[in-house]
């Protein structure tokens, strides 16, 4: 045989084991990897619908979702079977905990309060959060939300220290200015219809705003809305799928315009930031501020390089100050002026209670606590329409929780929705609005059972913005009822759906008359 011919029969050869190994590969992660665990799975007692080749169960989600979707829902509270249709038809197939597959992702999804607490307090490194999406940093940045170990002990102080009682009462000035300026933009409506979700979200826009970027209003405004338009950019390429290393080389316009406002807003920090460092070094201010940029510019000045955090850090935080703190508050109060204008008594009752603690006066955090009422139907807002439904983390190295012993790398998915509105936990009355099931508190109505209501997460990576997220909404609301009561207008369309957070799909319309 020629030369040549011995070079096609080695270059093909060649061809056919790459081939051969790239075949073995695609089968090995499209097939093989989720039999076996989905075996492995079921030896251990864990049941689920079956994976399908390459989608998992993606496709079934999204016909479910859709099929629940296709009409509006009836004013009932009993929002699981909308909102995720997967999960309330397959707990009742395979159990409360039960295996599903996001493509070829296993997700192990738990409904049993006594596991759910079990893997939120477990302290040993057992369940870290599980690997973000890159456009999900983009958005988040990098920072407490994902990090684990002593970074994460670092940033978790600094936002302890951010959101603890002294700093947050210094917060409010800033949040009743932000509610005055809505209720300002409210006077043309009164009489007539307003659509409240979309107005909640202007509001705690502004109050992250303003608490953040004190003394840079302006300039913090422009980074808040680049960084909502990179959220949108980001939301809508999540799920766009790309060969690994192809986006570093050929971007799409999209990602080009991703890269552009990623670096606009990091950029548009950083001059924040310089400005404020050349006005204590030329002597102009004495200190960094009081706001949370102020809070974060004195960490990243000091002395202690344990305690230090970088530029790069800092960005990240108020990154994450936005994306956490403001989709959740503004659904928070939506749904809370929802039920109070079906539920007139209560809206009733929660005037009255503002009315003999401050009368026409603004609120003052410090006479709070005395707001039972209005604690108790926050509670029940949270309980039925939980603005984070579902909480991740996986298992680090193979583990026993509960009965069960769980492989290692698998997804974990907590829900809050299915717990909060299971009927053995709560009774046979899970679906009415009834905040008097808090009036001993949540251990009372949840007799004791701490993984039975759990809207701020739970253990040590429990939500470090409840209290901010709470005085926020006291402020808002006690504000509104001094001013206005309002009912449900008929135009309204009932619709909960989940996109990040526990949504209006339709916003949510009230009538509003000044009182
Ligand atoms: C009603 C409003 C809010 C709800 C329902 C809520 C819910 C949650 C939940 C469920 C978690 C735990 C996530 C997990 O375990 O994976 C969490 C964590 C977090 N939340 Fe909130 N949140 C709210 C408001 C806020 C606000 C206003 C801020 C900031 C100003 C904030 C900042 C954070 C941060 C930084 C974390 C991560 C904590 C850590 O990993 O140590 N949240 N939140």
């Amino acid at each position: 045989m020629s030369a040549l011919g011995n070079l096609v029969i080695i270059f093909l050869s060649f061809l056919g084991l790459c081939f051969l190994w790239t075949f073995i590969k695609v089968v090995h992660k499209l097939w093989w990897r989720p039999t076996r665990m989905q075996k492995l799975m079921r030896s251990r007692g864990i049941k689920g619908p079956s994976y399908r080749f390459i989608h998992g169960n993606t496709k079934e989600i999204l016909y479910m979702k859709n099929k629940a979707m296709e009409k509006p829902m009836s004013l009932s509270h009993n929002i699981l079977p909308t909102v995720q249709p997967h999960i309330a038809s397959w707990v009742k197939i395979y159990g409360k905990n039960y295996l599903q597959w996001y493509g070829t992702e296993a997700q192990l999804v738990v409904t049993e309060p006594e596991m759910i607490k079990e893997i939120f307090n477990n302290i040993h490194g057992a369940f870290p959060k599980f690997e973000l999406h890159p456009l999900i940093k983009k958005i988040i940045g990098d920072g407490i939300i994902n990090s684990e170990g002593e970074k994460w002990t670092k940033y978790r102080k600094l936002s302890n220290h951010a959101f603890h009682g002294e700093s947050l009462k210094g917060l409010s000035p800033a949040m009743i200015t932000s509610v005055e300026n809505m209720l300002e933009r409210w006077k043309s409506y009164e009489g007539k219809e307003i659509e409240v979700y979309e107005e909640f979200r202007l509001f705690t826009s502004d109050v992250i705003l303003r608490t953040a970027f004190e003394n840079n209003y302006q300039k913090g405004k422009n980074i808040f809305e680049t960084l909502v338009r990179l959220i949108v950019l980001a939301s809508d390429n999540i799920y766009k799928l790309r060969f690994p290393g192809i986006s570093e080389f050929f971007k799409t316009n999209s990602q080009i315009e991703l890269d552009m406002l990623d670096s606009q807003v990091g950029n548009n920090i950083i001059e924040v930031i310089k400005e404020r460092e050349r006005k204590v070094i030329t002597g102009k201010e004495d200190n960094f501020g009081s706001d949370f940029l102020g809070l974060l510019l004195k960490a990243h000045h000091n002395a202690a390089d344990n305690e230090r955090i970088s530029i790069k850090t800092v960005v990240g935080e108020c990154k994450t100050f936005y994306s956490a703190g403001q989709e959740t508050t503004n659904s928070l109060l939506a749904w809370v002026v929802l039920l109070l204008a079906i539920h007139k008594d209560w809206q009733e009752e929660l005037r009255n209670e503002v009315l003999n603690l401050f009368g026409k006066q603004n609120p003052n955090p410090d006479n709070f606590a005395k707001l039972k009422k209005m604690g108790m139907v926050f509670n029940e807002t949270l309980r039925l329409y939980p603005p984070a439904i579902s909480l991740k983390r996986k298992v680090e190295r193979e583990v026993r929780v509960g009965k069960y012993i769980l492989p290692a790398n698998l997804n974990l998915f907590l829900s809050a929705l299915p717990v909060h509105h299971d009927s053995k936990i709560w009774g046979e009355d899970v679906h009415e609005f009834k905040p008097e099931r808090f009036s001993q508190g949540v251990v009372g109505a949840t007799n004791n059972n701490p993984a039975a209501f759990f809207p701020f997460g739970m253990g040590p990576r429990n939500c470090v913005g409840s209290n901010f997220a709470i005085v926020e909404s006291k402020i808002a609301l006690c504000m509104i009822l001094q001013r206005y009561s309002f009912t449900l207008s008929p135009t309204y369309v009932h619709m909960p759906y989940h996109l990040v957070t526990t949504r209006p799909m339709y916003g949510i319309q009230v009538i509003l008359e000044p009182l």
